[in-house]
Parts: C-alpha cells; sequence; structure tokens
C-alpha cells in the first residue's frame, strides 16, 4: 500500500492560524506584540530565501521583525555588537543567526552572544546541554518540527528503532537526542557509517537530514517503516531546470513506507513554525503569561 504523505504544510498552516489567533489576544493583555530579529550575513541565494519565509510567517501571526542583514565585507564585531543590543531589547523575545555565514565569519562567537533565554534557534552550548540533559529550555526548530510532525500524525516512537543520518549540529545531533527523550531506540549514522543500507532497513522511523539527493533508497527502508526526509537539495534536470530534491528518492520509497514526508512540504514548513513557536514561548515567558519552557 502506498505511504500516507505526511503533510507539514497543511500542519503548519494550522498551528500557524491558531498562533495567530493567540497572538492577537496576547497583545491586548501585554501591550506589544512578539518580537524576532533574523540576522543574516552575505549574499547566499538560499538564505535570502530561507529569511524571506521566516519573515514573512512572522507578518502571518503577528510577530514583529527587527531583522538585520550584514554585507560579507562587514565586521563581524559589528554582528556581535548588534547581538548584545537585541539582547537588551526589551520588544526583541527571539535572536536568529542565519547560517552557514560566508567564509571567514566563525559562528560561535554570534552563537555565544545571544541571550540564551532569546535562543530561539537552540543552538546556544546552554539550550544544547539542557535538551542533553532532559531540562526544559529553547530547542532547534528543524528537529522540533519532526518531533511535532510525528506526533500530530500520532506516529508511536516509544519502543521503536529511531534511525537518524546526518550528524549536524542543527538536525541530526539534537533530533537524535529528543527521539531518546521520546524513549526511541535510537541509532545516529553518518558520512562515514560502513553499510547504511544495512542500519536503515532495520529501522522503522528513518530520518535522511544529509544533503545527499535521493540517497535513500526503496530497498535501504524496511517496508511499513516511517521516513522522514530533511533533506533540501537543489539538483538540475535533463532538461536544464532547477527541482528541489530531499535525501529520499521519493517517488520509490513512497511505494513501500507506511508515511513518508514530501519534498518541499514535509519538514521545511514545520520548521519555519517551530521557530514562530519559540519566539512566542520566549514572549510568555518574558511577558510573565508563562512560568516555565514547554
Ligand atoms: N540554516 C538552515 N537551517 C537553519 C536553521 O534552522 N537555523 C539557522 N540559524 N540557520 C539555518
Amino acid at each position: 500500500m502506498p505511504a500516507k504523505i505526511l503533510d507539514g504544510k497543511a500542519l503548519a498552516a494550522r498551528l500557524q492560524a491558531e498562533m495567530a489567533t493567540q497572538v492577537q489576544a496576547w497583545v491586548t493583555q501585554v501591550g506589544r506584540p512578539p518580537g524576532l530579529a533574523v540576522l543574516r550575513v552575505g549574499e547566499d541565494p538560499a538564505s535570502a530565501a530561507y529569511v524571506r519565509g521566516k519573515e514573512r510567517a512572522c507578518e502571518r501571526v503577528g510577530i514583529a521583525s527587527f531583522g538585520r542583514h550584514f554585507s560579507a565585507q562587514d565586521s563581524p564585531a559589528h554582528l556581535l555588537d548588534t547581538i548584545g543590543q537585541l539582547n537588551q531589547d526589551e520588544r526583541v523575545d527571539g535572536i536568529l543567526v542565519q547560517l552557514p555565514l560566508p567564509p571567514g565569519w566563525d559562528p560561535i562567537p554570534p552563537l555565544l552572544a545571544i541571550d540564551p533565554g532569546k535562543d530561539v534557534d537552540g543552538l546556544h552550548p546552554l539550550n544544547l546541554g539542557r535538551l542533553l540533559r532532559g531540562e526544559p529550555g529553547l530547542r532547534s526548530c528543524t528537529p522540533l518540527g519532526v518531533m511535532r510532525l510525528l506526533q500530530a500524525e500520532g506516529i508511536p516512537i516509544a519502543g521503536r528503532k529511531a534511525v537518524v543520518v546526518g550528524r549536524s549540529i542543527l538536525v541530526g545531533k539534537p533530533l537524535s537526542l529528543m527521539l531518546l527523550a521520546a524513549d526511541a531506540t535510537v541509532t545516529l549514522a553518518h558520512s562515514r557509517t560502513p553499510d547504511l543500507a544495512e542500519v536503515t532497513r532495520a529501522a522503522d522511523i528513518v530520518v535522511m537530514a544529509v544533503g545527499r539527493p535521493r540517497l535513500l533508497r526503496a530497498d535501504m527502508v524496511k517496508p511499513g517503516a516511517v521516513v522522514i526526509d530533511v533533506g533540501i537539495n537543489r539538483i538540475e534536470t535533463p532538461a536544464g531546470s532547477e527541482q528541489l530534491v530531499g535525501d529520499v528518492d521519493y517517488e520509490a520509497v513512497k511505494e513501500l513506507a507506511a508515511a513518508i514526508t514530501p519534498v518541499p512540504g514535509g519538514v521545511g514548513p514545520m520548521t519555519v513554525t517551530m521557530l514562530l513557536a519559540n519566539t512566542l514561548e520566549s514572549y510568555k515567558l518574558r511577558s510573565q503569561l508563562s512560568e516555565t519552557w514547554v
């Protein structure tokens, strides 16, 4: 039986509509809208498109944008100064530095400079440490989006074998910790894993996050497995146009998986939605509408 298509785009639209209603009520109570600052450096076209998507989503739910764009020739000290000002700015609940930074820019100082209470990307060592220890805190948006999608679709995690392919700090490492916290038995595979097919074939849930077009073929998937595709790869078609494909051979794998996310329209819209959710969490905490992280 062909797989159930996990429609992240539809779930994201539903969640954002709910957020928009909540934000309206909170603005009356608090006297200001939630605020998010997305900081971008350089001219990477993919980053520019992602940041535009984030700002448009903010607008839809009523979050004020305090974004800045820096030239790649600007100084890292200027970026750090700006982060310092945004940390102090009462109107700003979330700060995010869009990655990757241009060549020559070290991402560690800006990520460390962000106030951990405003770290809506969950990349500050304090928030990553909280995740490792199983304590409440801000969580990275893409892994959080994957977990929310699995939960919303009623896909059980506890006791199941989950394989995450890709060990990035943005996705693979935090997601494996979140799956572990949800009582999955987790394997974290990567580019140096010998016989990847053997590892992925054992999985009830496979998450692909490596950035290699269509790496996961049908013969690497156990029939009935749940397949989550975090990859977004731009490839050229034989006709010469550009196409977005994931890390999964979608057409083949959807014939034997129990459920699968499409690219685009799967995990991507959930990432943006979790950024909004984190910004609202931070806003509620900072405005004393709530007392702890969820
Ligand atoms: N670049 C691609 N994905 C992300 C993300 O989730 N956060 C940041 N900061 N940069 C990214």
